[in-house]
């Protein structure tokens, strides 16, 4: 049995990536590739209780060394037990964020160490890396507009607008960074017309495997 493709879709606050990864799941599966659905932090019942302390808003500040350590622990234990065993076992994996998250959050936003995020994604992932990443691009201020109407925000989402400005731009620059694993669609177009975009670039993506 040959190996799953891990696909993952990337961008800021409220850009479409829950939406979009319906989308890419029921395409698939209209082409007979089962695929398994997860995010990041999360998609295992340790890693979603790390996710909740890095979204909630405690009293206690959580330390930007202890986010980012937190952010791989979640990822180590969803790389395991739910990543590679679906990848071996030949199902597709479509995740909602990952590591290019962690360059564009807590390298862009916070702007914390990116020879330490590189030094973590090597001991966490050792070679493994998504085979595609959709990055939905849109303005800061449309994503955002899109999350507020959401109800109370969470640890990031309370971020100031130039936070978000340095994820966009992190997460741009990575892709023109890696021009084979990355595909940008303009996420500030509405809905219909995003997902002719990202059909055209998976169907593309089928045919290169
Ligand atoms: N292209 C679009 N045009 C208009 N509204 C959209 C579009 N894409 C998604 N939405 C709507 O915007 C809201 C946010 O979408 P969604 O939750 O998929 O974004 P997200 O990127 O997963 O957000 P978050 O970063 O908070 O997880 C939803 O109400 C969704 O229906
Ligand atoms: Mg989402």
């Amino acid at each position: 049995m040959s190996r799953g493709c891990f696909i993952t879709l990337e961008g800021g606050e409220g850009v479409g990536k829950s939406t979009n990864l319906q989308f890419v799941k029921a395409w698939l599966e209209m082409r007979g590739i089962v695929s398994v659905v997860t995010r990041e932090p999360g998609g295992t019942g340790i890693a979603e209780k790390i996710r909740a302390i890095l979204l909630e808003k405690a009293d206690e500040p959580l330390s930007e060394q202890a986010e980012l350590l937190l952010v791989f622990a979640a990822r180590a234990q969803h790389i395991r037990q739910v990543i590679l065993p679906a990848l071996e076992s030949g199902q597709w994996v479509l995740c909602d964020r990952f590591t290019d998250a962690t360059y564009a959050y807590q390298g862009g936003g916070r702007r914390l160490d990116v020879a330490t995020i590189e030094w973590l994604e090597h001991c966490v992932q050792g070679d493994l890396r998504p085979d595609l990443t959709l990055l939905l691009d849109a303005p800061v201020e449309i994503g955002m507009g899109r999350v507020g109407r959401r109800g109370a925000a969470d640890r990031f989402e309370a971020e100031r607008g130039e936070f978000f400005e340095r994820v966009r731009q992190c997460y741009l620059s990575r892709a023109a960074q890696y021009p084979e694993r990355y595909r940008v669609v303009d996420a500030g177009r509405p809905l219909e017309d995003v997902q002719v975009s990202l059909a055209d670039e998976l169907a593309a993506f089928l045919e290169r495997q």
